[in-house]
């Protein structure tokens, strides 16, 4: 996502976890235009908007999904896209969400996930 972003945009990626979060800051280091917070979805507050907020694996986690995904929509400036990619265990994997779960994860997969809007 920071290469897809290009040179002038920034991508910050929040877990609630500390151990996750730091996992990425080692594995991403010396991305410039990417960095990580410890941050709970539910009550994440920055100080600016986003052009896309994208949530991967995580909704499904969620006691209540749906309230998380408004606030990941107050996140947005006007006009911007709000991703999910979560677990579809029933359906098959087609190519658009191969693509996004590749983008969002850096590799493929073979099955079992769909984007829920
Ligand atoms: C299956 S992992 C997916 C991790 C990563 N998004 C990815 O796609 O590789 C689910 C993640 O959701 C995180 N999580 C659960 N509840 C959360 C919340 N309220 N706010 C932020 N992250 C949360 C967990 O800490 C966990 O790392």
């Amino acid at each position: 996502m920071a290469r897809l972003a290009g040179e002038t945009g920034k991508v910050i990626g929040i877990d609630v976890s500390d151990q996750l979060i730091s996992q990425a800051r080692e594995k991403y280091q010396g991305v410039a235009n990417l960095s990580f917070t410890v941050a709970d979805i539910r009550t994440y507050q920055p100080d600016h908007l986003f052009d896309l907020v994208a949530s991967a694996r995580t909704l499904q986690w969620l006691a209540d999904p749906f309230s998380a995904l408004r606030q990941m929509s107050s996140l947005l400036r006007d006009g911007g896209w709000l991703s999910v990619l979560d677990y579809n265990h029933e359906n098959p994997l087609g190519p658009c969400s191969s693509r996004q779960h590749a983008v969002f994860t850096g590799h493929s997969c073979s099955g079992g996930l769909m984007p829920v809007c």
